[in-house]
């Protein structure tokens, strides 16, 4: 099958932002996962560089549009491969085959008798550069712009839009897909149940020369909005080339709720007009705002692509946005947002899972895929298996409607459940007991095969982080190659395979935020010396005294035994900056289930050296007296992640 998805082309008279981010992101990980099906995909974006805007910008610049246009569309061209984002085909509608398209189809709709020249006079917005309908109108504003269109009356050239009204109407009702989500769907249908006027399609060269001129009267340039839409075609050799015959009857837009209109009403009937099929459908999505506020200059919260890139990495931003904006709402980024998906989903549940699980083949199996045995084959590796099998059917269906909240949410379940499943197989209790030696084959091959997979579904989400992973899983070119459903089906590890300890996948982030700090209680403030340097009667310590220890939550980044000494660990713990604490408790955990683990310390304890190490602190935990007389301990935790240095109060 084959596969043709663009984004829109964005205008040259601003720098890259977050939203401009976002739809190639968007369409960047579609474009991956339709290869990851076995497709031969073309993806394509672009810069939108004529019209009044970018003539005004490069005026302001005092420099000529072209040169003006060559800078920016070079900052766009710049900023997608830091964002790990690979299309095939970059097209700007400067680009001389693109004017020459625009004009041909020009002439032949105009000899089709589709655009005539007439006197119009109507409300003019210059943010959405066209004219606005009365109903457009709010408060006598264009609704996106707040400002008054200018009243303007001039001769221009028009478009019969308004003949393929019926048609379009037919065609988006037969089809449901076409225009998606269904909220969009039926806003286009809510503005075609009234008449359509025809479209203006030409600007007078006495007031814009930036455009590209009529064939047939040079004495006017085309209507920007004519010009760019047209770049779908010119970008995959329209009208003879080879990849028009293979892309064109499987296009695929991408674009947000803001240029709805010309994408689902001004180009279906263009492509009407000059007799070729429709494009196959139309992805709509909302905008992103931050902090709960509209993105803006003049408010000054732009957020820029390469800001988030050098404070989160690349697989952070993609991931986050992709995660946290349900396709087709509003969503809105925020600092906190973006760390806490880092800390929880990433370097939490996927990050430590990763770094676990091939710590322990590593240790238990020779760093080698073990050989996996029917035999041994438990009811938790058989509910792994199908959690596996269910999560590729829903990530499939969910991606192919672009719902990729939906498509993680899945693949976090089937991550949740595997966490679970190394503390109910505890492969270090098996790794103790020789006559378990198979079944300890059984969870680590199961792990390397559920890792090989969440691998592969996450390589169009994060290509980069995905890498890492098959490297350190050992799956070199195969992965490269591997296409759904086949490379999804359980038993694809090749046993023996060579895996390798990790590097850290995702660092924890700290909050920047400041914890606001706890009021003290009234009475506290009253008799403070006296009550502070005692413990009360009754044996009861003040708020004061409880005050003066410092609990933290403390990250386990390393837990290693102490030669001689059969009780401690030595853990390396971040809370936040790194420490080392010495812990009683290697009768109850081993090393590599403390890996990840978040614990309460004391922070403030005076630092002491046990057997040779110095200790920064102090683990708390549970501990019960058994029936046997043995003690059972079990460490005190936090019943959520947190950032690693937390207060406990
Ligand atoms: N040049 C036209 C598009 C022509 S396509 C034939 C244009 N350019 S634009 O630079 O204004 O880009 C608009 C697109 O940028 C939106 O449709 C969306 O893809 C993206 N976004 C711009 N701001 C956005 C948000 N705040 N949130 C999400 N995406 C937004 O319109």
């Amino acid at each position: 099958m084959s596969t043709y998805v663009t984004t829109p082309i964005y205008y040259v008279n601003a720098m890259p932002h977050l939203g401009h981010a976002y739809t190639t992101i968007v369409t960047d990980t579609y474009s991956r996962f339709r290869r990851l099906c076995g497709d031969d995909v073309r993806f394509q974006t672009g810069t939108d560089e004529h019209g009044e805007k970018i003539a005004e910008a490069a005026a302001k610049d005092g420099i000529s549009p072209r040169e003006y246009v060559d800078k920016i569309s070079a900052r766009f061209q710049a900023t997608w491969p830091t964002l790990s984002v690979a299309q095939d085909y970059t097209i700007r509608t400067t680009d001389k085959d693109h004017v020459k398209t625009v004009q041909d189809i020009l002439q032949q709709v105009y000899d089709n008798g589709d655009i005539y020249f007439s006197e119009y006079s109507g409300h003019y917005c210059q943010g959405c550069e066209r004219f606005l309908t009365e109903k457009e109108l709010v408060d006598g504003k264009c609704p996106d712009h707040q400002v008054a269109p200018k009243q303007i009356s001039e001769q221009n050239y028009f478009f019969r839009m308004s003949k393929y009204q019926d048609w379009l109407v037919e065609h988006i009702k037969a089809n449901p897909e076409y225009i998606t989500p269904e909220r969009y769907r039926n806003e286009v249908l809510s503005f075609l149940s009234e008449p359509l006027e025809d479209l203006c399609i030409s600007r007078p060269t006495s007031r814009l020369t930036w455009g590209i001129p009529l064939p047939f009267d040079d004495k006017f340039v085309t209507y920007v909005w004519f010009d760019a839409l047209i770049n779908y075609l010119t970008g995959i050799g329209y009208p003879n080339g080879p990849d028009f015959e293979k892309y064109w009857s499987v296009a695929e837009h991408v674009i947000a709720k803001d240029i709805l209109k010309p994408h689902a009403i001004y180009w279906p009937t263009m492509i009407k007009a000059m007799g070729l099929p429709p494009y196959k459908r139309l992805h709509v999505h909302g905008y992103w705002n931050v902090d709960e506020t509209k993105m803006s200059k003049s408010i000054g919260n732009v957020i820029r692509p390469h800001d988030l890139i050098d404070a989160y990495g690349v697989d952070t931003v993609r991931y986050f946005v992709l995660r946290e904006m349900s396709f087709g709402l509003d969503s809105s980024f925020s600092t906190e947002a973006i760390i806490a998906r880092q800390n929880s989903d990433l370097a939490n549940d996927l990050g430590n899972l990763f770094s676990r699980s091939l710590t322990m083949i590593v240790k238990y199996a020779d760093g080698k895929v073990p050989a996996p045995d029917q035999d041994q084959i438990s009811e938790s590796d058989r509910e792994l298996m199908l959690a596996l099998e269910k999560m590729l059917v829903t990530y499939e269906q969910q991606m192919q409607q672009f719902n990729f909240h939906k498509a993680l949410q899945a693949v976090w379940e089937v991550i949740g459940l595997l966490n679970r499943y190394i503390v109910t197989n505890a492969p270090w209790e098996l790794a103790k007991d020789e006559t378990q030696a198979k079944r300890l084959n059984n969870v680590l091959y199961s792990l390397a095969e559920a890792l090989r997979i969440i691998t592969l579904v996450l390589r169009p989400i994060m290509p980069d982080a995905a890498e890492k992973m098959a490297v350190a899983l050992g799956l070199g070119e195969a992965l490269q190659k591997a296409t759904l459903p086949e490379a999804g089906k359980w038993g694809g590890s090749e046993v023996g395979t060579a895996i390798s300890s990790p590097k850290q996948l995702f660092p924890r982030m700290e909050k920047k935020k400041e914890q606001p700090k706890q009021a003290q209680p009234e009475q506290s403030k009253k008799g403070k010396k006296k009550k502070e340097q005692q413990i009360t009667e009754d044996g009861l310590v003040t708020f004061d005294q409880f005050g003066k220890f410092e609990l933290r939550v403390a990250e386990i980044t390393a837990a290693d035994t102490i030669p001689k000494a059969d009780r401690l660990l030595k853990l390396t713990v971040l809370a936040p900056e790194k420490r080392t604490i010495v812990a009683g408790i290697a009768e109850h955990y081993s090393p590599e289930e403390l890996i990840g683990k978040q614990v309460i310390i004391v922070a403030n304890l005076k630092p002491a050296k046990l057997r040779g190490v110095l200790s920064q602190g102090m683990v708390l935990a549970a501990k019960e007296k058994l029936e046997d007389g043995t003690e059972k301990l079990v460490l005190s935790t936090v019943a959520g992640s947190i950032a690693p240095g937390s207060r406990v109060a």
